[in-house]
């Protein structure tokens, strides 16, 4: 696999994510020194005005690549400080099982989780009032086609959020970055997952994601309103948001 075309394999997408489930949780924590928690949270309170709206009883929100299902937790939370005395269903789709076994069990017993590829969700076009990622469109085979599923499943006027990690426009920020991800990162991330491979596809994944400008553009592309993007952390990863004409 080559740094330009890090995510060609569908397979092998769903079988390095397997292979880290089990420690996810804990080395995402040490790499990010906890701040991914905080970049979720801050995520789910874009749901603002979705969760808040008063006009509907039910709010429907899908979590797309869930993994362990943290940015479900981060929803969840958002959703008892905006939503009170409404309902909020929470679906997770992850394409590898155990990660999607892992957020099962810490969520089944109040969600649906489900195991689906981004490509072919097995929902209904507009079910969702809002579609979340959480670091998971960088790793899409097909970005394109999962963003477009994204949006089908999407009701007319919902949010889509979706958090990712960034190359950092400032040259001194992306000096220390460049140090940390290839120095760092990698190592420490082998050490504690056993799969050293894992980590050094992360950083690539990373690499070679759009920039910032350009996502923004891919997303208006496809016709969403209001594309927004807010940085987060000296710009090393963003929060992008829109709505479904
Ligand atoms: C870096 S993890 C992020 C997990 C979680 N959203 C979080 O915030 O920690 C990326 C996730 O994307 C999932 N994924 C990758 N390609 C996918 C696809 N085509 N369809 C669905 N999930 C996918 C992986 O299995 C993995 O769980």
């Amino acid at each position: 696999m080559d740094a330009n075309n890090v995510n060609d394999n569908k397979k092998h997408i769903d079988q390095l994510f397997n292979s880290i489930a089990g420690r996810y949780d804990l080395i995402n924590h040490v790499l990010t020194l906890g701040i991914d928690i905080l970049w979720r949270k801050k995520a789910a309170r874009q749901l603002k005005d979705i969760l808040a709206d008063k006009s509907v009883s039910r709010t429907a929100v899908l979590d797309v690549a869930c993994g362990t299902g943290d940015m479900i937790t981060a929803v969840e939370k958002a959703g008892n400080k905006y939503a009170r005395n409404k309902r909020i269903d929470i679906t997770g789709a992850d394409i590898s099982p155990t990660m999607a076994f892992i957020c099962g069990k810490k969520h089944s017993a109040k969600y649906d989780i489900v195991v689906a590829d981004v490509k072919t969700m097995p929902f209904k076009d507009s079910s969702f009032d809002a579609v979340t990622c959480a670091f998971g469109v960088r790793n899409f085979d097909d970005l394109n086609k999962g963003l477009y599923e994204m949006i089908r499943v999407m009701k007319s006027g919902g949010k889509l959020v979706i958090t990712e990690f960034s190359y950092p426009e400032n040259k001194l920020v992306r000096f220390f970055y460049n140090i940390y991800f290839t120095y760092f990162l990698p190592y420490i991330g082998g050490l504690l997952s056993g799969k050293i491979s894992a980590y050094k596809y992360f950083c690539k994944s990373v690499k070679v994601f759009p920039k910032t400008e350009d996502f923004t553009s891919i997303l208006q592309s496809l016709h969403l309103k209001d594309v927004k993007h807010k940085p987060l952390t000296f710009g090393i990863a963003n929060i992008y948001t829109a709505y479904k004409p």
